[in-house]
């Protein structure tokens, strides 16, 4: 049984309860954080922590806590959970309301939830072995603070649903001037002749852990040259590869968008070289 975190209180996860009129169920008024957890140890926590104290800032939820008790938290989730490979789901709404308006009221309590899953153990592959994604693509129809990890995902999980009902396992997203922005769950990467880039970080990005990893470590090794730059659909479609990444699926080779295949149809040379170099550093963050 899953052992959940409910406003203070470890209980399983199926007597958890909160009240309809939660405004995280009412408006999808909350902010979330997904921390990947491999061998019982966490991986990029103080970013995953600063990234949920941005977001609660920006949409002006106030919750005072510490770092160490965002720690204390994962650690007994952890803990309670079992260990091993876990995502720890994080979420703080704005709180339970008397009745339902959309100015923000005052004087009510976040909700702060929190549960584990159980997640399979990412393991050193190669280009023979991974896993390789097959992707849609589509325009990028959500709003414009996709910087702001809302617990509001209806617009990504619409996004997300077309892949899947298209038999694929993720949606490649491009502006309406052609530009990529990311996945709809995940940062995109794009390789040409050796050479990295990944969309700058601006209102249609998520400021994903993984892609920030990632970029530092490439940056560090230097074996691969990589930028933030605008990168077109044009340019994807002709790319060597194309990487998905996220706290769920780290660095994850795409090989087919919309059918048609990245480079010769198979996760690459370059990608192997990210995933090692991902796998070696992970626990450094
Ligand atoms: N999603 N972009 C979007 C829209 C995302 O939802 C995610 C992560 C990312 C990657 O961010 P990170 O590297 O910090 O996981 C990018 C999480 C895993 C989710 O919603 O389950």
């Amino acid at each position: 049984m899953t052992t959940a975190f409910l406003n203070g209180d470890y209980l399983p996860l199926d007597e958890a309860r909160i009240s309809p009129m939660d405004r995280g169920f009412l408006f999808g008024d909350g902010i979330y954080e997904v921390i990947p957890v491999h061998d019982g140890n966490l991986i990029g926590f103080g970013l995953h922590v600063d990234r949920m104290s941005e977001g609660l800032n920006a949409v002006e939820i106030k919750l005072n806590w510490t770092v160490q008790q965002w720690r204390e938290v994962c650690d007994k989730l952890i803990d309670r959970n079992g260990g091993g490979n876990l995502a720890i789901y994080l979420q703080v709404s704005r709180g339970a309301d008397t009745k339902r308006h959309h100015a923000f009221p005052e004087g009510i309590t976040p909700t702060v939830f929190g549960f584990a899953s159980k997640t399979e153990a990412s393991q050193i592959s190669d280009r023979t072995t991974v896993k390789p994604l097959r992707v849609s693509s589509a325009e990028d129809l959500r709003w414009r603070r996709c910087n702001i990890k809302s617990t509001a995902l209806l617009g990504n999980i619409i996004h997300f649903q077309k892949g899947q009902a298209e038999g694929n396992d993720e949606t490649l997203l491009f502006n309406a001037a052609g530009e990529l922005t990311e996945g709809s769950a995940s940062n995109v990467f794009v390789i040409k002749d050796g050479v990295a880039a990944t969309p700058p970080l601006d209102h249609q990005v998520l400021p994903g852990i993984t892609r920030l990893m990632l970029l530092d470590m490439l940056r560090k090794d230097g074996s691969v040259p990589v930028g933030e730059r605008v990168v077109t659909l044009q340019e994807a479609l002709v790319a060597d590869e194309i990487w998905f990444t996220s706290s769920t699926k780290e660095v994850g080779p795409v090989v087919e968008v919309d059918g048609k295949p990245v480079g010769n149809g198979k996760p690459g040379p370059v990608w192997e070289v990210a995933h090692r170099l991902f796998t070696a550093r992970k626990f450094d963050y």
